[in-house]
């Protein structure tokens, strides 16, 4: 009992770290970006394979596409970046929003997890009932429930909604300190959430390349790859520990 509220006290005292995760925080573990010039979208058909009506057009091929994904999740592993942020709970309360589908921050232990895109490793219901764990296994195309309602992935595609965009427009705001790591900032709403930081909250940005959008001053903006740009900002936040 005493050990609960000692916690919940020391978690009260941390500040509050929200860090807005992309594609390039999964990079170093071999998973491909999505606009880099090796990017997915180089390969596919964004609009065929992760939109509403590419899914109404062609579910089979929509349902290959997300297996295809699913099966390359199985064979890698969390990178330097994922377990320094999930390494980061010991000092401040983190909160991680991610774009990624992938499972990665979870299984390097972050705890506090938002997926705004949906989650590889589940499906559902089309009518939106029904999220089960379907792990790293396949789809079936035309696979229903016990209901005989049709399953899909559990992705937001684009020209659908984003159902935790508020939740994670609420973290934001009452974010202490923010980061963005490996993420183009150029799909919306997930980009505008930048923009919903209190004026002067130390903020950092970590990319090697360049962002879709013109970053307020508040920003530190480290040029390197997720790995060693985690590790530095681990360096910066020592500042901001409450002891
Ligand atoms: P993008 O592919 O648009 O951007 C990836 C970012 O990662 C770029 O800014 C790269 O410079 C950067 N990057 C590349 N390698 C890196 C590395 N090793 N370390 C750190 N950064 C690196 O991916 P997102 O911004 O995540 O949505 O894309 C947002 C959404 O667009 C995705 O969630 C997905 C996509 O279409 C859906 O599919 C619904």
């Amino acid at each position: 009992m005493e050990c609960l509220c000692e916690k919940a006290e020391r978690t009260a005292s941390k500040k509050k770290l929200v860090v807005l995760t992309g594609a390039g925080v999964s990079a170093e573990s071999g998973l491909r970006t999505f606009r880099d010039s090796d990017g997915l979208w180089e390969e596919h058909d964004v609009m065929e394979v992760a939109s509403i009506e590419g899914w109404r057009r062609n579910p089979d091929l929509v349902i290959e596409f997300y297996n295809q994904r699913r099966r390359q999740l199985a064979t890698v592993s969390p990178n330097r970046a994922h377990v320094v942020l999930a390494e980061l709970e010991k000092d401040f309360d983190v909160w991680i929003v991610t774009q990624n589908v992938d499972d990665l921050h979870e299984r390097a232990g972050s705890t506090n997890i938002l997926h705004l895109h949906g989650q590889l490793t589940k499906i559902r219901g089309v009518d939106g009932s029904n999220v089960t764990d379907i792990g790293y296994g396949d789809l079936k195309p035309g696979q229903t429930d016990e209901n005989g309602v049709t399953l899909r992935p559990h992705i937001v595609w684009f020209g659908e909604d984003v159902p935790l965009i508020e939740t994670a427009d609420r973290l934001v705001r009452e974010a202490d300190i923010f980061a963005v790591v490996g993420s183009s900032l150029v799909v919306y709403p997930a980009a505008g959430l930048v923009g919903s930081l209190r004026p002067g909250v130390p903020a950092f940005l970590i990319d090697p390349g360049e962002v879709g959008i013109r970053l307020p001053s508040n920003f530190t903006v480290i040029r390197e790859k997720a790995g060693s740009g985690v590790e530095k900002m681990r360096e910066y936040l020592s500042a901001y520990v409450v002891r």
